[in-house]
């Protein structure tokens, strides 16, 4: 397979990025050209960012699977599609070549036919990351049915908050799931969740780790004896549901500044062509070679680059069930050489992480395969840049630090693999077709180099939010109200004397810990639900290699002199609410907190504080009674 829109160098880098925003029509008309549609669109692009209302290619129908699967059978029927690597490096893996993927993704889409599920019923898809659940993503997609997939770290209440607000009637999950040494119990988290939750019509079951399971009559049944049943119907074809451009693909949840997680939506056709367009070019992607994306498909980097763009592209993608550090730290390191790994894609909290344990577990390993590094989820610091470089991709490798969002559905700002120059901690450049604008608090554009702002895009692309599921109002408001004509993306940025960008990190309250997007609001919901807190403000502080941690100052009315027990009391009513991912780092009580005399938190002190930058909080004038200031600081943890 050729891509007609892989660009090569450096001046056709330009000529693209001219095109695109001279001419974005014509320019996104071309590149949509390459991939398979039913019918062909009427319009390329019709747009208002203030409704919002963005609709790329109308009138155009397609199945985004059978660009995944049915147009490579011909050409590459037998290439593996997915290389699965367990959590256990002694269970052998399993390859799945486009033709046994397709097959899989067919057979299950008949199941999920069978039980009920028709075109725009939402999907709940909540499992470990086996090739099961890219077959049940895909069966999804196929029968034109929405999916919202949970990642496997989110609690009982978070899933049941999803599948109310989706209204999903159906889920896939597995019993159990595998990561690192640890089981996770899926099933029983769903079992959880499904007593707030009785419209949930059927649950398919799939066996992973074979944990006891209780399993309710005429509702959970198991995926295994479900695939049996279709086998022996005899008819193993599924054609694929005929959707327009504009159909909804999937919803994925998200954390912004308010309590409540957002379901963005994300549409058929657009996603379809930015994801491959981006993976293509961002990553240099070359027929044959093997892509190692490491994210979880829970989270929008594995539903974009593990499945999506690599899978349009007839790519080969490995999909890992476990870990960095389990059962050693050279797990990355011994898949990269077991599968001659060409593009790994990774998050700085990894890098870090794996930083810590020395060089050993990478010199056992023989990296040569390896030609392109990535980066994403959060900064890149200029340490781990180095180390990434030098130790993994012995300095011969291009590091492509790609910075974008849920919202964005693929990559918008960073260099490409060795066409484009890359610069330590910088994004650097802009994808064709993406406009960014950095402006300050009253909306105006920062024109030039060498200036710092909140980052804006002020033109679509294909891949961009088209709505908050059940909520367009939110959408609106989130995304395309504080600054009229943009799309407002929650970052600061700086734009540096050559122009080149560098993402500084969230201007909103939402957190990035370990690359993953936590608010704080909903943090501070939870940690109040516990018996005996009064108040609770949440903030973030560097943390060397979360990026992140949680910092949490609580009024609790009494500790019953064990302080420490109490923190773990308040940091598992975290966990039990949102999820593990979420557990606060540091716990500090306080018998008040620094607010204005409107009642206002002022979360910039409790910040400095959190940060160590006790001498540097700044007026604290405005606060109803400052006093409170210094007593945080000297209780500081
Ligand atoms: C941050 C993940 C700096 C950013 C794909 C963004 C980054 C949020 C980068 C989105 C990067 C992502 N450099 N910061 N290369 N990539 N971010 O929705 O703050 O989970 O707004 O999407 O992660 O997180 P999300």
């Amino acid at each position: 397979m050729s891509y007609p829109f892989q660009i090569k160098s450096i001046e056709q880098y330009h000529a693209a990025y001219k095109k695109s925003v001279a001419d974005p029509e014509g320019f996104w008309g071309e590149v949509a050209g390459s991939f398979y549609w039913r019918k062909r669109w009427d319009k390329v692009l019709d747009w208002n960012f203030k409704d919002p209302d963005i609709k790329w290619f109308s009138g155009g129908k397609l199945n985004i699977t059978e660009n995944c699967l049915d147009r490579h059978l011909g050409t590459l029927g037998n290439k593996p599609a997915i290389i699965w690597e367990s959590n256990d490096p002694d269970e052998h893996h399993r390859v799945l070549t486009y033709r046994d993927l397709y097959q899989k993704v067919v057979q299950f889409a008949n199941v999920l036919k069978n039980n009920g599920v028709k075109k725009g019923d939402r999907v709940c898809i909540y499992m470990g990351m086996v090739p099961e659940l890219a077959i049940a993503v895909l069966a999804t997609a196929r029968i034109g049915a929405v999916h919202s997939v949970i990642f496997g770290g989110f609690s009982a209440q978070s899933i049941a908050d999803r599948l109310q607000d989706a209204q999903s009637e159906f889920i896939v999950t597995c019993d159990g799931a595998y990561r690192g040494n640890k089981d996770i119990p899926l099933k029983s988290v769903i079992d959880d969740a499904l007593v707030q939750c009785r419209f949930v019509k059927k649950v398919v079951v799939l066996t992973r780790t074979r944990i006891p399971v209780s399993m309710i009559k005429g509702r959970d049944l198991w995926w295994e004896d479900e695939i049996k049943k279709v086998e022996t119907m005899g008819n193993p074809d599924c054609p694929a549901e005929e959707m327009n451009a504009e159909d909804p693909l999937f919803i994925l949840y998200t954390s912004g500044s308010t309590g409540k997680p957002k379901g963005v939506v994300h549409t058929c056709g657009g996603y379809m062509v930015y994801t491959t367009y981006s993976f293509v070019n961002v990553f240099q992607y070359n027929p044959g070679d093997i892509h190692f994306c490491t994210a979880d498909i829970g989270w929008i980097t594995g539903h974009s680059y593990i499945v999506y763009g690599p899978l349009c592209a007839g790519a080969t993608s490995v999909l890992f069930e476990g870990v960095p550090t389990w059962p050693d730290a050279g797990r990355f390191w011994d898949i990269v050489d077991k599968y001659k790994v060409n593009v790994l894609y990774t998050a700085p909290t990894a890098i870090r992480s794996l930083m810590s344990y020395g060089l050993g577990p990478v010199h056992s390993h023989d990296l040569s395969s390896l030609k392109v590094l990535g980066s994403v989820g959060e900064p890149i610091n200029e340490e781990a840049w180095h180390w990434y470089d030098e130790n993994i991709g012995k300095g011969k490798c291009p590091i492509v630090d790609t910075w974008w969002q849920t919202e964005t559905g693929g990559i918008l700002i960073s260099n490409l693999a060795g066409v484009t120059p890359s610069k330590a901690s910088y994004a650097t450049w802009p994808l064709p077709g993406i406009q960014p604008v950095l402006v300050d608090e009253s909306g105006n554009e920062l024109e030039g180099n060498g200036v710092s702002g909140n980052l804006c895009i002020k033109f679509p692309w294909p891949s961009i939010i088209r709505t908050t599921y059940n909520d367009h109002e939110r959408c609106r408001t989130n995304y395309f109200a504080t600054y009229p004509g943009m799309y407002f993306t929650g970052d600061g940025c700086l734009r540096d004397e050559s122009g080149y960008y560098r993402i500084t990190g969230r201007v909103d309250d939402v957190l990035n810990v370990s690359g993953h997007r936590i608010g704080t609001a909903e943090v501070e919901n939870a940690i109040n639900m516990h018996a005996g807190v009064i108040e609770s403000a949440v903030v973030g502080y560097p943390h060397d290699i979360k990026g992140q941690g949680i910092y949490v100052y609580v009024i609790y009315g009494n500790t019953h002199g064990d302080e420490n027990l109490t923190r773990q009391d308040i940091a598992q009513t975290v966990s039990r609410i949102i999820g593990p991912i979420a557990r606060p780092d540091k716990i500090q009580f306080v018998s008040g907190l620094p607010k204005t005399r409107s009642g206002k938190i002022m979360r910039r002190i409790l910040r400095k504080i959190a940060e160590g930058e006790i001498d540097n909080i700044g007026d604290t004038s405005a606060l109803l009674d400052p006093s409170v200031v210094e007593e945080i600081k000297k209780g500081r943890l």
